[in-house]
């Protein structure tokens, strides 16, 4: 069925490979991706699909509510793919601003264009759509034992989880207030390719590569439910195309792992696939622990069974078989890395539309 879908945050890391994927296996799809370009936005990561004529580019703000109008009126969107958030829990402790602005007010303004443009219109779940991209996070923190299902009660613990739990219940109520087609996926913690190297396994990556310190929050002890971003990516796919509105989805890899495990693991690949340090010594030797994250979730592990049972989606990717295709992908596009790293992946796009 063709769809001309508003993918917001597209250049972020998840939205680079969901509009990736979508070109790649939904050759009736039209991508409108709008992006703000903010520290995390990446426009080269999509630079060899930029000229795909099913794609477009809008360098815009999602609370601005004439470009998002215009958006919505120029390119007849029937489908809203809604990742654009400030995504960092740490940045959201030393600055949450942007969290309340961009997480809530932005989600708001679309919301509201969705409502003015397609209820207005008629259009119903049959012609449209608009899913919320959200997180585990909202669920708060687990004990050593149980699992976040979609009916545990919300409990955010930090600005940026707070921030996504108000966009999930206002996306909520315009569901039961308005009948506006919704959906919401609570996702669990992604890695793959293009993750800004802010995130603890690309960071782990960089630091590990170039010898520096490599930072574990605490005991390293806070577990975190990972999976490979392609994996989350189908599951979107999925609940946009057989979910059914007004219902969330829980999301996740069944690879719950403690922090440090997983720095140890990253280390003995690098250590295998491009040799021990100039020094002789493993990176395992490079692990610093510092100070902890303040109010740090220390677990975090998803029931993934409605998605199963009633859309069929499992992931495909092992932890195991995930990290091996993360760690060879740094390894091949270092420039990549090197330009997020150095700025230049900045002066690209100031180039085309200014600082
Ligand atoms: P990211 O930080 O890598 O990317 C966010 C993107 O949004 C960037 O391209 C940025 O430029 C854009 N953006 C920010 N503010 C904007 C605004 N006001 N207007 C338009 N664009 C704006 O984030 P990510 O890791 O790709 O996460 C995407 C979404 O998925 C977020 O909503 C996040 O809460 C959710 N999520 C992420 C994970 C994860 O592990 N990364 C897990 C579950 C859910
Ligand atoms: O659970 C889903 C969430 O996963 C998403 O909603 C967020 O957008 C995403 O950023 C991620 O949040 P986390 O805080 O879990 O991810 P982060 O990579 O920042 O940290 C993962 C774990 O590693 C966490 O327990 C903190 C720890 N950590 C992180 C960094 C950056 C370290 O020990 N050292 C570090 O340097």
């Amino acid at each position: 069925m063709t769809k001309t879908v508003l993918v917001t945050g597209g250049c972020g890391f998840i939205g680079v490979n969901f509009v990736r994927l979508l070109l790649e296996t939904r050759e009736d799809w039209q991508v409108v991706n709008l992006d703000k370009l903010t520290y995390a936005g990446n426009l080269q990561s999509l630079e060899d699909v930029q000229d795909d004529p099913r794609y477009r580019f809008i360098c815009g703000d999602i609370c601005d509510k004439n470009c998002v109008d215009d958006i919505f009126t120029k390119y007849h969107i029937d489908t809203v793919v809604h990742f654009a958030a400030e995504s960092h829990v740490d940045r959201s402790i030393t600055g949450p601003d942007e969290f309340i602005q961009t997480n809530i007010v932005g989600t708001f303004t679309l919301l509201e264009a969705a409502r003015n443009h397609w209820l207005e219109k008629g259009m119903d779940a049959d012609t449209c759509r608009f899913l919320h991209v959200s997180t585990d996070e909202v669920y708060g923190s687990l004990g050593d034992t149980g699992y976040f299902t979609e009916q545990t009660s919300y409990d955010p613990r930090s600005p940026y989880s707070a921030s996504k739990s108000s966009s999930d219940h206002l996306v909520r109520a315009y569901f039961h207030t308005y009948g506006l087609p919704v959906l919401i996926t609570n996702c669990s913690n992604n890695y793959g390719p293009y993750q800004f190297p802010e995130k603890l396994i690309p960071l782990v990556l960089n630091n590990a590569l170039k010898g520096r310190e490599l930072p574990v929050y605490g005991d390293g002890g806070n577990v975190r439910d990972w999976l490979y971003v392609r994996d989350h990516c189908e599951a979107i796919v999925r609940v946009v195309e057989k979910g059914q509105v007004g219902q969330s989805y829980n999301i996740g890899g069944h690879n719950e792992k403690k922090n440090l495990e997983v720095v140890e693991l990253l280390c003995d690949m690098l250590d295998k696939k491009v040799g021990l340090m100039e020094s002789g010594k493993s990176r395992r030797s490079l692990i610093t622990f510092v100070k902890d994250r303040l109010g740090h979730d220390r677990r975090y592990a998803i029931d993934a069974g409605k998605i199963d049972e009633e859309l069929g989606w499992t992931p495909a990717f092992t932890f195991e078989t995930g990290m091996e295709k993360t760690v060879d992908w740094y390894l091949h596009n270092r420039s990549w890395m090197e330009s997020v790293m150095d700025g230049s992946y900045r002066k690209y796009y100031e180039d085309m539309y200014g600082s």
